[in-house]
């Protein structure tokens, strides 16, 4: 390729601000904090709805009547039930396993029952549905087996925010932990073209199948620089112990360079909204379980680093928060990625179906800058 038509091609490193498709799911405005669901505002939806009503709203485009409602959580419970392959894997793995590989394994596995390319919608919707109902099974299950304990089945009367805390812990949670945890659950249900969304429509654009799409989801919300974030974040506060020692702390990893974990974001360049209400239920549940010294170590975090990084429009965003109330709520930190990916299906499902409306297969191209016509040496010319 000749230098002068490399020069004309700009590349788009990180595919910062490329559309790749219209959308009607989910709008961010990162200039003024503000988060829509199918333009619901997440202030709105938080306040009222339940996951399970923002789940359908996602999926299905429109807030579910009573009736519609029911037959959601209906079929949710339906599958909630986990066959004796999936039970049998998921005591076959080392107790060592980190739940979000124990959910993108097992996810894929589920492919082994119900397999097969299809391009029927409803077989993709029933298989979005079915996948978004076991992932939260899979993650309790797996969080007692590896504490050799048996898992629970979910109970009918409990909704999904609930039924996930009570087979985690083996007890009906109270009214106000419930409402938490499915705040908490609407909050990660989607965040319009990110790596993970993205990576699910990749996927799906081949006309893979929905279990793949989903697992590619799952796998590029693993990293620190994605959903891992909230795991890091909850780490750090705790590292740091008391409120005492934010200020050395955080001078020094800026210092050396580091990123001050569940801060910056590629879209928001103010406040993430989910953020403000994260942290606005960590002050009240840090209260309530007795944990109000490890807010205020992460209130006086964020001060700190709000101090010497909002000039470069740097601030804190959803993971900041989420890690101290999972961890509130007695969910041990390896679990919060996985709740994060278990809530996203939601979102990863509505923009698939969308984007499958009108697929086009997404194929890039890079510039290459390689060598050409080198000559094959045979293997013992080789220096
Ligand atoms: C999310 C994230 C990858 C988005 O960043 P981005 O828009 O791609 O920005 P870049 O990675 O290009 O960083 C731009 C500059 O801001 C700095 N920066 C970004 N996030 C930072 C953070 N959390 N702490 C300290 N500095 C940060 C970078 O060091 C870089 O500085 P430089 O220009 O001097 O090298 C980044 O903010 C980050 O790594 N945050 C921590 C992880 C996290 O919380 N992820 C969850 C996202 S919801």
């Amino acid at each position: 390729m000749s230098s002068e038509v490399k020069e004309s091609i700009t590349i788009h490193k990180g595919l910062d601000s490329i559309r790749v498709n219209e959308s009607s799911i989910c709008l961010i405005d990162g200039e003024r904090s503000r988060l829509y669901y199918r333009g619901y505002s997440i202030a709105d939806l938080t306040d009222n709805a339940s996951y399970e009503e923002v789940a359908y709203l996602l999926i299905i485009g429109q807030l579910p009547t009573q009736l519609q409602l029911d037959e959601l959580k209906n079929t949710l419970f339906s599958e909630y039930t986990l066959s004796p392959i999936t039970m049998t894997l998921l005591k076959s793995y080392p107790s060592t396993s980190h739940p979000m590989d124990v959910l993108r394994t097992t996810i894929s596995s589920l492919a082994l029952e119900d397999g097969g390319l299809t391009q029927d919608k409803s077989v993709n919707l029933q298989r979005a549905i079915r996948i978004l109902a076991k992932a939260p099974v899979i993650i309790a299950a797996f969080e007692r087996i590896r504490q050799g304990k048996e898992p629970l089945t979910p109970k009918k009367e409990l909704g999904h925010a609930a039924n996930f805390l009570y087979m985690i812990h083996g007890e009906i949670p109270s009214n106000y932990d419930s409402r938490i945890m499915d705040i908490a659950l609407s909050l990660h249900a989607e965040h319009e073209m990110n790596a993970s969304t993205f990576s699910g429509i990749v996927t799906a654009s081949t006309l893979s199948d929905m279990y793949s799409i989903i697992t590619a989801g799952i796998a590029t919300l693993r990293g620190s620089l994605h959903g891992g974030a909230n795991e890091e974040a909850l780490k750090m506060i705790m590292e740091i112990g008391t409120p005492e020692n934010a200020v050395t702390f955080v001078e020094e990893r800026l210092k050396q360079k580091k990123r001050i974990m569940g801060f910056g974001h590629r879209i928001y360049k103010t406040y993430d909204p989910r953020y403000t209400i994260l942290k606005a239920i960590a002050e009240k549940l840090g209260g309530v379980k007795g944990k109000a010294s490890l807010y205020d170590t992460a209130v006086r975090v964020e001060r700190e680093a709000l101090g010497r990084l909002s000039d470069s429009k740097i601030f804190p965003n959803v993971d900041f928060y989420s890690g101290l109330v999972f961890h509130m709520l007695g969910l041990r930190t390896d679990l919060f990625t996985p709740i994060f990916a278990s809530s996203r299906i939601a979102g990863w499902a509505a923009h698939v179906l969308e984007y499958l409306e009108d697929n086009r297969l997404i194929r890039p191209k890079a510039v290459y800058t390689g060598k050409v016509d080198l000559q094959y040496t045979p293997i013992e010319q080789r220096t």
